[in-house]
């Protein structure tokens, strides 16, 4: 009974986290501990939370901001590759992200989570539908 209460809790934590849907035949009890870019990915989307909290439920802006050189140094979870697509969807976050730390608009919100989306897209299609979430509309 604890047994499988459990594994339901760990196949919903994979389900909720991970970068692919559950696959069943890897039902292990082995939890990976998150990577370093998994970590920042978190800050992350902590961060763009906040902020729509700010502009939609008048929520005190974020002070702190996520490390965003860490995009380029993190260590990934094994078989994710840091490539050229990678390093071009950084770049790009990056500039969408210190635009809107100059002058934070809700557009400029959209614009950071645009790029999540396009990097999400091609890397980890897993929290997709979390991040479309963080839009404004
Ligand atoms: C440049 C590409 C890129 C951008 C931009 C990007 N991500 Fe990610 N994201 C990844 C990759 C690759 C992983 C897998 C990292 C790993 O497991 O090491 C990941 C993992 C995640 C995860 C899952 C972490 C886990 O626990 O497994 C979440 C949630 C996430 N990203 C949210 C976001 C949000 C929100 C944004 C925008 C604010 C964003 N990402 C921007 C590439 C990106």
């Amino acid at each position: 009974m604890i047994r499988s209460i459990i594994s339901g809790i760990l196949l919903l934590f994979g389900l909720l986290i991970g970068c692919s849907k559950s696959k069943p035949e890897k039902k292990t009890l082995t939890v990976q501990p998150p990577s370093e870019m998994a970590v920042l990915m978190h800050a992350m989307e902590e961060n763009a939370l906040q902020w729509k909290a700010a502009f939609t439920e008048d929520a005190p802006t974020p002070s702190a901001f996520p490390e965003l050189d860490l995009l380029y140094t993190a260590d990934l979870t094994p078989g994710f590759e840091r490539d050229e697509f990678f390093i071009k969807s950084a770049d790009s976050y990056t500039k969408a992200y210190e635009e809107f730390v100059s002058e934070p608009t809700i557009k400029g919100h959209n614009l950071i989570v645009a790029n999540c989306i396009t990097c999400h897209q091609q890397k980890c299609t897993g929290p997709l539908v979390r991040i479309e979430k963080l839009k404004i509309k």
